[in-house]
């Protein structure tokens, strides 16, 4: 791989060993992956901070690599830790697993990560522009950074996007460059997607077939611009969760693609709702989970009433709401929703899905999110339903 003056004193150490160590990682997995050179990224993203997911062993290392001066050269997010430190939780998981929760979450903020941010949606926070390099880790946020921001990044590890943030600079592969970018197959999506229960099951499904990066065919019956934005976010969300995909190209949406730039002889498929609907379960729970990637208070407001109006029929008495640190005015709307016979807790800057809930004695939860419904019962270690809530 070819360096520049610059990055081979970083490989000599002559920036300290917390650079050297950072830069030697990216260049080691850039040569296995043959890129030609390393490139500087704008923002980076790091996602593994649950002390559930990454133990002691990640502890000490996030611990060695600060004592040896790991500083973020680049603005730095960080994704959503686990529930063990929010106040209802904290006696559940007991004294040590907080603490060292705390720990990892202090270690990251020394390192420069904003500590505004601890959310998987690192773009509310501060957006990235049309080709911004990135280094994010976060498969949610990766997938809707490449197919609605039109910004470049590769589907990371939560480690390689801490490397990248040392030296500020990543690899030239993959998702980088243009060529890398075009759709593996067209999909055709039959009826139009109205809410976030449909892009869930359709986004699951698109998972499943895709060979990379599906070319989207779609419409949707939504004229509210925030909730079409938090479908469009499912929808990624739920492809990247039965799939390796860092990209999906919607027409009409993803910026800077023309349907003049896709190859002849691709594979066309055409999916209608019930071949979808086989994700989809009655509701086998009175808690929902919201927030799956997460939800800022603003568009839980702004839907609030679709919540109302079907969470009491379906017998939902209490919701988890997960979104970012940031997060302020939740008293008032936690009021409303109380008003309305529906307990709400707020999970700020945490991430159930990766919080071990079989220690809070749950046995089951209802979401109206694939990524969530996808990945509960694997990481989390409880029965979960997939519902249609809003
Ligand atoms: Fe976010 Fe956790 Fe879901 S990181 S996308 S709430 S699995």
């Amino acid at each position: 791989m070819y360096l520049n003056k610059y990055e081979e004193r970083m490989l000599r150490g002559e920036y300290g060993e917390a650079v050297r160590i950072a830069i030697e990682v990216i260049v080691h997995i850039g040569e296995a992956l043959g890129a030609e050179k390393l490139i500087d990224i704008s923002h980076a993203h790091i996602s593994g901070i649950s002390y559930f997911n990454i133990g002691d062993e990640g502890l000490e290392f996030l611990n060695d690599l600060v004592s040896k001066g790991a500083k973020a050269a680049v603005y730095t997010t960080a994704n959503p830790s686990s529930i063990a430190i929010l106040d209802p939780f904290t006696n559940v998981y007991g004294r040590d697993i907080v603490v060292k929760q705390y720990k990892i979450i202090e270690l990251l903020k020394s390192l420069g990560v904003d500590d505004k941010s601890f959310t998987c949606i690192p773009y509310k926070i501060r957006r990235p522009k049309i080709n911004e390099h990135l280094a994010w880790a976060e498969s949610s946020a990766v997938i809707y950074a490449n197919s609605i921001l039109g910004a470049k990044t590769n589907r990371e590890g939560g480690i390689v996007a801490l490397m990248a943030s040392i030296i500020g600079k990543t690899y030239y592969s993959g998702m980088h460059i243009d060529e890398n970018r075009l759709p593996t197959e067209i999909i055709k999506i039959d009826f139009p997607i109205g809410n976030i229960f449909e892009a869930s099951i359709i986004g699951l499904y698109i998972g499943n077939i895709t060979k990379g990066i599906p070319y989207i065919e779609m419409n949707m019956n939504v004229e509210d611009d925030v909730y079409r934005d938090i479908i469009i976010r499912n929808l990624l969300a739920s492809i990247a969760s039965t799939s390796d995909s860092p990209m999906a190209i919607i027409e009409g949406i993803t910026p800077k693609f023309d349907k003049i730039m896709i190859k002849g002889g691709l594979e066309r498929i055409t999916i209608d709702l019930a071949e979808a609907k086989k994700f989809s379960e009655s509701i086998c729970s009175n808690t929902l989970f919201i927030g799956c990637p997460h939800i800022t208070v603003d568009e839980l407001r702004h839907i609030s009433n679709r919540i109302f109006l079907k969470a009491k029929s379906l017998g939902i008495e209490k919701i988890f709401v997960a979104l970012p640190q940031n997060s302020e005015d939740i008293i008032l709307i936690a009021e409303e929703f109380r008003k309305r016979g529906i307990e709400i807790v707020f999970l700020k800057g945490a991430c159930p899905v990766v919080s071990n809930l079989k220690e809070l004695n749950l046995h089951s939860l209802a979401t109206l999110h694939g990524k969530a419904f996808h990945y509960i019962p694997k990481l989390g270690g409880i029965k979960t339903c997939l519902v249609n809530v809003v």
